[in-house]
């Protein structure tokens, strides 16, 4: 059977083993290396943060290491697997809920549940129990006989993640699991992530966003244009990138190099939103902002916002890369070279 749909009766590795493990992982289209030369390791019991823009490489590494996508070169092991060589051991060892939700719109919550529990051999009763049991634990039981196509995305990211647990594996992959999602069903879905990594699932998580990262991992892999750009714990990362940025909009479009050259007093590389009227720059603290308030009263330049923003992802890619992470301009350049 090479089917994903068999069942999970598999012990992951012994505690303070390795569950996740990439080597040099690479993954070309034709001439585009889209995942380049990838490595890192995920204790039993821990979680993992890919974190990176669109298009820099991470659903294409966890297809890599969920068996849905053969590595151009490299290698990687699940739960002690080999991904290339013992597939349906990997497949056995995790679940994965990817970054489009799979369930059925037709069925009800329930039906998909038991639909998937049915081919994963799991008996009737069990069913049925674990399947209150999902229903309860994600938020579902009164809409658990509702068709799926009346659910909100919060609901199915709910019940797409409940249909992955299914077989209780004990390493678990999600692929932008809160991307969409208000700001409530985020911080309800990470209540739910938090929980099953207490009782022990191990779990790679992508993200494009630092804060999510920061919530729930305790290691963070940087990802850009397909290569590790850094690693470290989400506080090494927020470090990094310096505390907070200084985030300001001019009234006047026809102000910002002004604005501009006033920023730059402060020591840090300045990011320019022409469309936005808005600019970025590294923050240390609050002196730095009331140093730059009185700069721009002097200056009489008309000002629409000020404050410090919270370092984001943007503000990790700026102190890594010098770059925005959205400004995948070079991106298509490269491809299209
Ligand atoms: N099957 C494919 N053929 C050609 N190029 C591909 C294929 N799949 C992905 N790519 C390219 O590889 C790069 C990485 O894509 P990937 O989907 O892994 O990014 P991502 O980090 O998951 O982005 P997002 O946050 O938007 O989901 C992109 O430039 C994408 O266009
Ligand atoms: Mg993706």
């Amino acid at each position: 059977m090479s089917s994903p749909f068999t069942p999970a009766r598999i012990d992951g590795p012994a505690t303070g083993e390795v569950a996740i493990e990439a080597v040099d992982l690479v993954k070309r289209f034709g001439d585009f290396t889209a995942v380049d030369t990838v490595s890192f390791t995920v204790p039993r019991g821990s979680v993992l943060g890919l974190l990176g823009p669109n298009g820099a490489g991470k659903t294409t590494i966890v297809r890599m290491m969920t068996t849905l996508s053969p590595p151009t070169s490299g290698s990687a092991r699940i739960a002690g697997y080999d991904v290339a060589t013992e597939p349906e051991m990997v497949r056995r060892s995790m679940g994965l809920t990817g970054q489009a939700a799979t369930v059925d719109e037709i069925l009800t919550g329930r039906e998909n549940i038991r639909m998937i529990g049915g081919l994963y051999g799991i008996g009737r009763r069990e069913l049925a129990r674990r399947s209150d049991q999902l229903l309860e634990q994600f938020s579902l039981a009164d809409a658990g006989n509702k068709q799926v196509k009346s659910y909100s995305g919060g609901m199915r990211r709910r019940l797409d993640l409940a249909v992955s647990l299914l077989a209780a594996p004990p390493v678990l992959f999600l692929d932008e699991p809160t991307t969409g999602l208000d700001p409530r069903s985020r911080s309800e879905l990470w209540d739910v992530l938090r929980s099953l990594v207490a009782e022990g699932t191990t779990l790679l998580l992508t993200t494009q966003y630092l804060e999510e990262a920061d919530q729930l991992a305790d290691k963070i892999v940087v990802i850009d244009k397909g290569r590790v750009i850094a690693h470290g714990t989400p506080l090494q990362l927020k470090e990094q990138a310096g505390a907070a940025s200084l985030v300001l909009t001019v009234s006047d479009a026809g102000d910002i190099p002004e604005a501009e050259a006033l920023l730059r007093k402060t020591g840090g590389e300045v990011f320019v939103d022409h469309g936005a009227r808005r600019l970025t720059s590294p923050a240390n603290g609050l002196g730095d902002l009331t140093r730059v308030v009185s700069w721009f009263d002097e200056s009489g330049i008309a000002i629409d916002d000020l404050g410090l923003a919270r370092p984001s992802l943007d503000d990790v890619f700026l102190s890594l890369t010098g770059h925005k992470a959205e400004d995948d301009a070079s991106t298509d350049e490269e491809k299209s070279a």
